[in-house]
């Protein structure tokens, strides 16, 4: 086995085709045993139910090459909890925890040349999915599914890597109080297309999303978690029924606390609070932890005293802490690292 020829260290986070992935299909009432497969193509019905009415759910998680050679995954039981979550809230099956486990196992294994070597800079992007596959007419869930995971080698998610972006608060809801923002639903993402092309064309790199509700507390972006740090050193992250419990942000909490002594507080952070902030950064698993140099709220701009050149120190620390556990350079707690081999 040899590494592909790829370049590794200016990989973009994008889709790129690897050798194999994994399908099982859901048909009267069971799962079938599942396969690898090298096919990449998904044929389907005109009329099956993922086109007609978006009943889909996905993961994303990541494997690395550690310092001393393993291929290892980073807490997929809390992936595969997640996507039962989103699959009981869409009407759509639950796909073993297991069975989700190894299949991730067994993709990552079989497409290992393509897992970026340690200190490149990139990582596997592993992505399982589930979608309602036969066709249906009326409003209603699907009676057969497709689950898949496949994977590809990707880089830094906001071009520039550690360099502090810029967003906006934006007045589009991505969820409503009671909806499915806490699930990984492709309705959720559909939903956040016309805010990120509308703030990327504005020049922002993306969207901070207010609570539908009341448009006061600090939810999230389209496609990450945020951790904020207070003047006074305490590390912040919204608490609301309508986020995606980033697992990446869960772990920064953990981290914060039990290997950095730092004060943490999972709390509803209102809007006008993040004016006060030191410090704040996107995490989730495309986004590992990505600094925010300036949020502009409706033409006021707030400037993080972190500043555009580079992460905040308690940021810097966490990231530091956080990807040397998935890297292997830092002992991880009981149960975060899956290895594959
Ligand atoms: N929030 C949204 C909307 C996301 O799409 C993601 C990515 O998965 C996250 C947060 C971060 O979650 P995690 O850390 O589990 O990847
Ligand atoms: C992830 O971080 O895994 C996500 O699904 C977010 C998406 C924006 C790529």
């Amino acid at each position: 086995m040899a590494k592909k020829d790829i370049d590794w260290g200016n990989l973009a986070f994008g889709y790129s085709k690897t050798d194999y992935r994994y399908v099982s299909n859901y048909k009267n009432g069971a799962w079938d045993d599942g396969i690898l497969t090298t096919d990449d193509q998904v044929t389907l019905s005109e009329c099956a139910c993922v086109f007609q009415y978006a009943q889909t759910c996905f993961e994303g998680l990541k494997a690395y090459t550690t310092e001393d050679g393993h291929i290892v995954t980073f807490r997929p039981d809390l992936n595969a909890e997640r996507m039962q979550t989103s699959a009981a809230r869409l009407e759509m099956p639950v796909f073993p925890k297991d069975r989700f486990i190894d299949a991730i196992t067994q993709v990552v294994a079989a497409n290992e040349d393509f897992v970026p070597p340690y200190g490149s800079g990139a990582t596997l992007y592993i992505r399982p999915y589930m979608f309602g596959s036969d066709p249906i007419m009326g409003v209603k869930p699907a009676n057969e599914y497709q689950f898949r995971v496949f994977c590809a080698p990707v880089g830094p998610y906001f071009k520039g890597g550690a360099k502090p972006i810029t967003i906006r608060v934006t007045d589009f809801d991505r969820a409503a109080p009671n909806g499915t923002g806490h699930v990984k639903a492709g309705l959720n993402y559909a939903m956040s297309l016309h805010a990120i092309v509308d703030a990327h064309n504005q020049g922002f790199n993306e969207n901070m999303y207010l609570d539908a509700a009341t448009k006061t507390y600090v939810e999230e972006t389209g496609g990450a978690n945020f951790m904020f740090v207070t003047k006074d050193g305490t590390v912040v992250t919204p608490k609301s029924d309508s986020i995606l419990p980033s697992i990446t942000r869960r772990s920064l909490l953990y981290v914060a606390e039990h290997y950095l002594g730092l004060k943490v507080e999972e709390r509803p952070i209102p809007l006008e609070e993040v004016y006060d902030m030191a410090e704040c950064g996107l995490c989730g698993t495309a986004a590992v932890v990505s600094p925010v140099g300036k949020i502009v709220d409706h033409g006021k701009e707030i400037l993080l005293p972190s500043g555009m050149n580079e992460m905040g120190p308690i940021t810097k620390k966490l990231y530091d802490t956080l990807t040397g556990i998935q890297m292997g350079r830092i002992e991880a707690p009981e149960g975060w690292i899956h290895v594959i081999k």
